[in-house]
């Protein structure tokens, strides 16, 4: 994760709420609360009025880095911080997978920790072109796909574990950070290719199309390879400048893209200098802000689909100097008040309601320690200067205080918030059908009911063929559950 976004802040706190950037953007036109006359849900979207939040935690094996310890956390460890069942959680992995130096296996994304919560929540998985190498699409053997696909049929096969996924390839593509970045004509090949192998597998992924927000773009870049040039320059003015439009140039077309999404931070004030450690409040509106800036919001609008924040968070800065360091920044606005101030500008039915379709928030559970890190001429973390990385802290589960503000303010959204239901094994997302099976209704001793489906009453105006059914069929299984247990 990274974002670039900070001077920009400044200009539309002050600015108009409307604000275009300086460049071309083919025509996007100033945003404007939208009329929400989508007809058919996305796949695994939430019904309109609801959300889904979660988190993407620290599973990583635990390791001490300076003063601090990373990693260690678990999906079930969050919801029982947070005394509730997470919609979604957050994972990734490579491809092709990365090796492990122990055992020489294959290093998916850690699944099982999904299944210890017995609950239903939905796989956020990020797939991360290797970044072993300078080419990494070159990397992506057909059979690498197709390991992926198969790895996908079967996490979503109700037979097997039954769960819903968003997949989430190449993130960011539109920065210079990660080494797959601005090579947009290769980023749409690989991306429709990748979606090809995996529905000739299986129709049960919902892909997420997630480019960085626009601000500051091209992030400091002046040199592109050659064959990517002509897409970049969307201006055709010869250069690769802030002129040239962040977005189009990486968008697989409307048939390839079941969720919009984007990445979203607020690190400091830019204002106070690179890298951000003033640990000063998040705007209030922050997402809203953010997202008219960008053009997120523009293509969900456009295109009609859902939107999800990623990933994203506010930073409480910790230290200073990376690994090395042991000293304390200075807590100034302190950690809640930072955090808090970035979950209200979204956990904040105002936004909601003026833009329904932002349906899904996962928090980067994470603590982060920057070193030297980015290969490219990026101000956060300069080689130069002697001002080296901040070890940021953008857990909203850990600090007490934090925590209880947290809770209060998810209680207070009530019905709002789609929380996970529990596991039921054998059940069918598409059909809505399936599950219980024998084995688990004999074992349990109270009934599964699914909670995250809309209630069968509201089946009339439910905007999804496939919600409708799994209602009905979801009430027509207890049924037939219940008359065999009781
Ligand atoms: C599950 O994975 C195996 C390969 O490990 C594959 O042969 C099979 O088709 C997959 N199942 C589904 C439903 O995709
Ligand atoms: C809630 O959202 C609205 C719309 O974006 C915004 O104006 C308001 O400032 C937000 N509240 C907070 C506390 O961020």
């Amino acid at each position: 994760m990274k974002l670039a976004f900070l001077a920009l802040v400044a200009t539309k706190l002050t600015g108009d709420p409307c604000l275009q950037h300086n460049k071309d953007h083919n025509n996007v036109p100033c945003l404007t609360p939208p009329t929400h006359s989508k007809t058919v849900a996305t796949l695994y979207e939430p019904a309109d009025g609801k959300i889904i939040f979660g988190a993407w935690v620290e599973t990583e094996a635990a390791s001490t880095v300076g003063p601090i310890t990373l990693g260690g956390d678990t999906p079930s460890a969050f919801n029982t911080r947070l005394g509730q069942n997470a919609g979604v959680f957050h994972m990734s992995q490579s491809i092709p997978l990365a090796i492990s130096p122990f055992d020489q296996t294959q290093q998916t994304a850690p699944l099982n920790l999904l299944e210890t919560t017995k609950t239903d929540a939905i796989l956020f998985l990020t797939i991360y072109p290797s970044q072993t190498g300078p080419t990494p699409y070159d990397l992506i053997t057909d059979r690498d796909l197709q390991l992926l696909a198969w790895q996908l049929g079967n996490v979503t096969d109700p037979t097997l574990s039954g769960r819903r996924v968003l997949l989430r390839f190449g993130p960011e593509m539109n920065g210079n950070w990660f080494a797959y970045g601005e090579q947009p004509t290769r980023y749409v090949a690989e991306y429709r290719r990748l979606v090809n192998a995996i529905r000739a597998v299986t129709k049960r992924v919902s892909f997420v199309w997630s480019p960085n927000a626009g601000n500051n773009y091209p992030f400091g870049v002046t040199r592109v390879a050659d064959a990517e040039l002509a897409a970049l320059d969307t201006n055709k003015d010869g250069v690769f400048d802030s002129e040239d439009d962040p977005f189009s140039p990486y968008w697989p077309g409307e048939e390839y893209v079941d969720w919009v999404g984007t990445s979203l931070y607020w690190k400091g004030d830019a204002a106070t200098g690179f890298p951000t450690k003033d640990n000063s409040r998040t705007p209030a509106g922050f997402f809203e802000l953010i997202l008219q800036g960008s053009e997120s919001l523009a293509y969900a609008e456009r295109y009609k689909k859902p939107l999800v924040m990623s990933e994203g968070g506010a930073a409480f800065a910790l230290y200073q100097d990376g690994p090395t360091a042991t000293v304390r920044l200075p807590v100034n606005a302190g950690q809640l008040a930072i955090q808090q101030s970035f979950w209200r500008s979204y956990l904040n039915t105002t936004l909601l309601r003026q833009f329904p379709r932002a349906k899904m928030f996962i928090n980067f559970e994470h603590q982060k320690v920057h070193v030297i890190f980015y290969s490219y001429n990026n101000p956060e973390d300069p080689i130069a200067g002697g001002t080296r990385g901040i070890t940021r802290d953008y857990r909203i589960t850990f600090d007490s205080a934090v925590l209880a503000g947290l809770k209060t303010d998810l209680a207070a959204l009530g019905a709002i918030v789609q929380w996970a239901g529990p596991y039921i094994a054998g059940y069918d997302w598409l059909t809505g059908s399936g599950g219980p099976n024998t084995a688990t209704a004999s074992a349990a001793t109270s009934a599964p009911v699914k909670t995250d489906g809309p209630p069968a009453t509201t089946v009339a105006v439910t905007t999804s063929k496939s919600d409708a059914i799994r209602s009905v069929t979801t009430v027509l299984v207890f049924g037939v559950w219940l008359a065999l247990v009781f």
